[in-house]
């Protein structure tokens, strides 16, 4: 079966919902066979894969790309791309231009946009157009330079306030689900409840109605620091350093290859 927006936006109230990053044909297909309803072509590939310091660097180009990929390699799962740092943002058409061609070249379902009520009408003409949205309010990363860094957000009553109008402005127009990164737990439960449409959490807590965590953190893979809200559900980069170093002494002793890797 696959995943459509609609489907998504039904699971409201029945149970909760994961969702991934995911950033090629590989990792697109382990999120998939992973049964995980919703994998988010995030740009955090800027960070993850591609070596930029921040995701601002991410252009439209290279989310094609990756795009392209992740599909290739997924059959069930929702593919969601995220619309880069000002590929929507200097005006309604280009964001319908450039959402569409997520769709038509990219074989995208669907697509994330940063912001609340100041993008409620880029949101209504997408969904009006046939293009699926994701919303993405809290801490949103395109808006790291004004503020000021990867900060908690809402924790005054008046944040809080605006953040409650944000997310029914996003629902109001049209998004079929919205992403909530880094809150009070005590805000996101209330945002989820006064919602119709599932609120993803990530930094949100428990009361959410789903969670989305960055593949390669989840993995434990960059051997960084990582954010409070993450839990690695597996340590990678030591064992993969183990390996390649294994690999190196090997190959650099002749141990490998033996007559088993040889025809
Ligand atoms: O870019 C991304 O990976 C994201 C998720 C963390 C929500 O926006």
């Amino acid at each position: 079966m696959k995943w459509t927006a609609t489907k998504i936006k039904a699971l409201k109230g029945e149970r909760n919902i994961a969702m991934l990053t995911a950033y090629d044909a590989l990792t697109g297909s382990l999120v998939d066979d992973a049964d995980i309803p919703m994998v988010l072509v995030g740009d955090s590939l800027g960070m993850t894969v591609l070596g930029y310091e921040t995701m601002l660097q991410v252009d439209m180009d290279e989310m094609l790309h990756h795009t392209k990929a992740v599909a290739r390699g997924v059959k069930s799962s929702l593919v969601i791309a995220d619309m880069p740092f000002m590929s929507y943002q200097p005006s309604i058409e280009m964001g319908i231009r450039n959402a569409g061609r997520f769709l038509k070249e990219a074989s995208a379902d669907a697509v994330k946009i940063e912001g609340g009520a100041l993008r409620s009408e880029l949101i209504e003409a997408l969904v009006g157009n046939g293009i699926p949205v994701l919303g993405h309010i809290g801490l949103t990363p395109q808006s790291i330079k004004v503020m000021d860094g990867y900060r908690v957000q809402g924790k005054t009553s008046e944040q809080a306030r605006q953040l409650m109008d944000d997310a029914m402005a996003v629902e109001q127009a049209g998004a079929f689900a919205l992403v909530l990164e880094c809150v009070p737990a005590k805000l996101g439960k209330l945002i989820s409840s006064a919602l119709k449409i599932p609120v993803i959490g990530i930094g949100a807590g428990a009361g959410c109605d789903g969670q989305v965590l960055v593949f390669t953190d989840l993995l434990g893979m960059s051997g960084k620091p990582l954010p409070k809200f993450v839990k690695k559900y597996a340590d990678l980069n030591p064992l993969i350093k183990e390996a390649l170093s294994a690999y190196k002494a090997e190959v650099e002793s002749g141990a490998y290859p033996t007559d088993e890797q040889s025809y």
